[in-house]
């Protein structure tokens, strides 16, 4: 793994500690780099009307994207679990908003895979076009 993505995946386990899951006790943290080189981190916000959560992965891009960024080059995701969790579908759909691809790691506590966005969601759906 190359240092930006070291340093990412250093983000997104920073990120995690400030997971709000007292339902799940699923804590996720995610960091993303845009194209200005900022990077951008967030964390899973649960409710207790439970649909209104929020994944770590789409927190840390809207974090990205309402400071004016628009393509993300890169992104690292941590669960603070034994078990190793790819990034959910619909994660995986906005991530596609803002990259055409892009390196995806994700982390447990005991393994970390190297994946990119075109292996994860191939086929994916987009309205407009660059
Ligand atoms: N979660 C994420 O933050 N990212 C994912 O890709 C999958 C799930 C969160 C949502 C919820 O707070 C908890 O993990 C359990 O689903």
């Amino acid at each position: 793994m190359n240092d930006i993505m070291k340093n990412l995946l250093d983000k997104a386990k920073q990120a995690s500690k400030n997971a709000y899951a007292p339902y799940s006790n699923f804590k996720v943290g995610a960091a993303v780099r845009a194209s200005s080189g900022v990077i951008y981190s967030g964390s899973n916000i649960e409710n207790s009307s439970y649909s209104l959560t929020l994944c770590a992965e789409r927190n840390a891009i809207f974090q990205a994207v309402s400071q004016g960024e628009r393509i993300i080059t890169e992104i690292a995701i941590y669960v603070d679990n034994d078990m190793l969790f790819p990034p959910c579908g619909a994660c995986r759909q906005v991530i596609a908003e803002f990259a055409s691809d892009l390196p995806i790691v994700y982390a447990s506590r005991n393994e970390i895979k190297e994946s990119t966005l075109s292996e994860l969601l191939p086929q994916s759906f987009l309205l407009k076009h660059d």
